[in-house]
């Protein structure tokens, strides 16, 4: 068959590699891709903003399956789109996309399901929200409701500074229409995993475990960004607590959807924090999680095209997943500046030679200019390799990224930490 990927980064590269690879399908193409993934698919420029172009792309090209890889199309309401012309999708209907695209009517169906979560109000007046946050001790979380490319949380450490960040998100100045409303939130302790799920309708597939690291530097240190590295499994995640989550979070929240007469097809992405009170959902997700997809599927040894499509008809029911038994691991590349901003159009070489190591790189934010690549985004690559362990894994994309010639670009030494960590101890 053939599959339309929408999207053009790490996760969309990591999909279209994954689906070349599926037995059921015939051909690729991604709108508006990138250059690696021009190497995994038929790249056509319509960009993942533009409802109405890609709507018309769709009707070209009339694919078996439309997989819709970032939220920003979900929640625009792409899917509902396609599904009004009966063509198979992947991705949620924008309003199960409201997952993502409202933390306040996330946390609103949390609570209304009895999804364990952390404590919150949500406020669109600046008064309120201070009232609120001086009622409670720091540190604080304070969210900004609507989308903002995983950017939109801080951490505040002190009242002062909670009531400052909420004032400036609510006033326009940080997240602009995204943050009219704030959620304000209680400090979750713990280790943070991310628990991802297949679901169409009433079923729901888990995929294995995995961990990203959102802080932008070494130790976990700096600001949050979409995701600095990723690897899978996550040790901290049991079987134990996958069922857990299974059944404690991801069946109440699309049952609540249900409920509401909201049907869920795609991937529902759970932030899990674990904490000592057991595992508690952060956030929801209505896609792969990037740069999460890349370990997963350089995992998964399914037909992703032919899972994806029978979640897309509903009869996901009776599929089950298989897993390489190796660890992944992917290190992303980011260019000097992100999560601010960074000059473009930087040549960016090597890349044959650090996949000779024995990695596969994932382009995320590349463009090509006079036949090189050159960095066009925040997070550029994906490097990421298989071993026994998540350490093997990782010593051999570092190893790799000695090879790579961009002085423009850095990524964090230390992906991983928290699982090479577990691994000695074990
Ligand atoms: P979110 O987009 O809601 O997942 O938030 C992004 C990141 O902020 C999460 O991955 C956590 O690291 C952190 N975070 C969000 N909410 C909380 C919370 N209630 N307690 C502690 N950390 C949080
Ligand atoms: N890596 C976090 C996300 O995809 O939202």
């Amino acid at each position: 068959m053939k599959v339309l990927v929408i999207g053009g980064g790490g996760r969309e590269h990591a999909l279209c590699w994954k689906l070349k690879r599926s037995p059921s399908v015939s051909e690729v193409i991604c709108a508006p891709g990138n250059p690696g993934i021009a190497k995994d698919a038929r790249c056509i420029n319509v960009n993942a903003g533009d409802i109405d172009g890609l709507v018309d792309l769709v009707r070209k090209e009339q694919p078996r399956l439309v997989v819709v890889g970032p939220e920003v199309p979900l929640v625009a309401g792409l899917a509902d789109r396609l599904r009004a012309e009966n063509f198979a999708v992947f991705g949620p209907n924008r309003a199960a996309a409201e997952l993502e695209g409202s933390k306040s009517f996330a946390k609103t169906l949390m609570d209304e399901a009895g999804v364990p979560t952390a404590a919150f109000e949500t406020h669109t007046d600046p008064d309120a929200a201070e009232t609120c946050i001086r009622n409670w001790s720091a540190p604080i979380v304070i969210k900004a409701s609507g989308l903002a490319a995983g950017k939109g949380v801080i951490i505040a450490q002190t009242v002062d500074e909670a009531v400052a960040v909420a004032r400036d998100m609510l006033a326009g100045n940080s997240f602009g229409d995204a943050g009219s409303q704030v959620v304000i939130e209680e400090f979750l302790e713990g280790e943070e995993a991310s628990c991802l799920f297949v679901v169409s309708g009433d079923t729901i597939l888990p995929l294995d475990s995995s961990q990203d690291h959102k802080a932008l530097l070494d130790d976990d240190k700096g600001p949050n960004t979409g995701g600095m590295g990723a690897y899978s499994p996550a040790p901290c995640v049991t079987k134990e607590i996958a069922d857990e989550v299974l059944e404690t979070i991801a069946r109440p929240v699309i049952a609540a959807l249900k409920d509401r007469g909201i049907e869920f097809i795609g991937t529902l992405y759970a932030g899990i924090m674990l904490t000592d009170d057991g595992p508690k959902a952060l956030e929801f997700n209505v896609r792969f999680g990037d740069p999460e997809c890349q370990p997963l599927m350089s995992r998964l040894k399914s037909d992703l095209g032919e899972v994806l499509l029978a979640a897309a008809e509903k009869r996901l029911d009776g599929v089950t997943l298989d897993w390489d038994e190796h660890a992944a691991l992917t290190v992303v590349v980011a260019s000097d500046g992100y999560p601010g901003s960074f000059v473009k159009g930087q040549i960016i070489g090597g890349l044959d030679d650090v996949e000779a190591v024995g990695t596969t790189v994932f382009h995320a934010g590349t463009g090509e200019k006079d036949g090189a690549i050159v960095n066009s985004g925040g997070r550029v690559l994906g490097v990421t390799a298989l071993g026994d362990s998540v350490a093997e894994a990782q010593q051999t994309v570092y190893t790799a990224l000695k090879y790579l010639d961009w002085p423009g670009g850095f990524y964090r030494k230390d992906i991983g930490w928290r699982a090479l960590k577990r691994e000695k101890s074990e």
